[in-house]
């Protein structure tokens, strides 16, 4: 590879509980990971962006002051996103040329806001702007909510950017403050497992922004139920809405909805546990809590392909298995586990064997990777 001036890593994050509810300002944590994408540049004067890919084919070749707003379906709809949020703010005259790649099969580990994170911060970098954490938290998520046309929340962004080795990230979405907390005395040893199904496809043309919808529509029938005013649906979250007004009104709305405010409200509930168990040390019960959170997925939530589904059910009973669950939307990728490392190589053979057992067509595109938490998003010295 050529030599080049600046060096960025993005993580990828894992979020063992908190999922699905950061659309409606709930409750999140998660880790960021040490594996993520690796971009390399140097700054162009003349304003000309120019990247190649490790993963995908194809050259990207724009230039950074060009307002055009058209996505083209490819990976370079990425860099494009990252121009479009943070030109947004700033004017933008140099460029970057370099490479991207990426350390894991893609799905369900947020590589979509790793890369947007690397290009945010590869512009600032070029442009002479500096950005605080959460400002590139902002101007990443934008970029994939107005640009990529995911009705997403922070936890991604949230978990790249602010991860730090060995802490549990608990943020609350809807003030944005946010705890790194260390693991009490007792929690003993873990690894995290990320067990790949074998299946990948975006986001954006999976039910993900239907369940965000369903989510609003719910907090719509319970203001309406109790005539309380609405907003429109774009300023309607369920982290508005109390818990009691929810339990009053459950009865009345169409059970799918209700459905989707269960998992919102017991999700709260978890995460604030969770914290407790991570901070007291007690990994049975922060891994109890994480399996209870992917039963909320597949029955409240109604998420996970059942290529995950099979995976989590092999995985909830295993010895060694503290706990589990989809691994970001559900929809696609990944199964996380957290796991005792003394058990590791028999949680391998047994996933392995009896997944493939059931899926045989995934052979060759199913994995299992071993990774720890990191830092987050960073410049690399070379
Ligand atoms: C995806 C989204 C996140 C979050 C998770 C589910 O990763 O990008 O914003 O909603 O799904 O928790």
């Amino acid at each position: 590879m050529k030599n080049y001036a600046y060096h960025i890593f993005a993580p990828y994050r894992v979020c063992p509980l908190g999922a699905h509810v950061d659309h409606q300002h709930g409750l999140v944590s998660g880790f960021a990971i040490d594996k993520g994408v690796d971009l390399w540049f140097n700054i162009t004067e003349d304003g000309s962006v120019r990247l190649t890919s490790h993963s995908f084919t194809g050259e990207v070749n724009i230039r950074i002051d060009d307002k055009t707003r058209v996505k083209e379906g490819n990976w370079g709809d990425y860099v494009r996103g990252a121009k479009y949020a943070l030109s947004k703010r700033f004017v933008l005259q140099h460029g970057i040329e370099g490479e991207i790649t990426g350390s894991l099969p893609i799905g369900g580990l947020s590589s979509s806001a790793a890369v947007l994170i690397a290009y945010v911060m590869a512009f600032a970098k070029a442009n002479a702007i500096t950005l605080t954490k959460m400002e590139v938290i902002k101007i990443a998520s934008e970029a994939e909510r107005e640009y990529i046309g995911l009705n997403n929340g922070i936890l991604d962004q949230a978990c790249i950017a602010l991860g730090e080795q060995g802490k549990l990230l608990f943020l609350d979405t809807a003030t944005e403050q946010y705890r790194l907390i260390e693991p009490g005395e007792d929690l003993g040893k873990y690894e995290i497992a990320i067990i790949f199904s074998g299946l990948t496809r975006s986001l954006v043309n999976s039910d993900y922004n239907l369940r965000v919808s369903e989510c609003k529509t719910a907090a719509w029938c319970m203001q309406a139920y109790k005539e309380q005013p609405i907003r429109p649906l774009d300023q309607t979250f369920l982290r508005d809405v109390p818990l009691e007004m929810y339990e009053e009104t459950k009865d009345r709305m169409p059970a799918r909805f209700a459905r989707r405010a269960e998992h919102f409200y017991s999700e709260y509930r978890r995460v604030r546990k969770g914290v407790t168990a991570w901070e007291s040390g007690n990994m049975e019960l922060f891994g109890q809590l994480i399996k209870q959170s992917c039963e909320s997925s597949i029955h409240n939530y109604e998420c996970g392909s059942p290529e995950l589904i099979a995976i989590y059910t092999i995985l909830k009973n295993l010895e060694g298995v503290y706990g589990g669950r989809f691994s970001g939307a559900g929809f696609k990728g990944a199964v996380i586990a957290l796991v005792d490392p003394a058990y590791k190589k028999e949680v391998e053979e047994s996933i392995t064997r009896e997944y493939l057992a059931q899926y045989p067509e995934y052979k060759k595109t199913f994995g299992i990777y071993w990774v720890h938490s990191t830092d987050g998003a960073r410049f690399v010295e070379a």
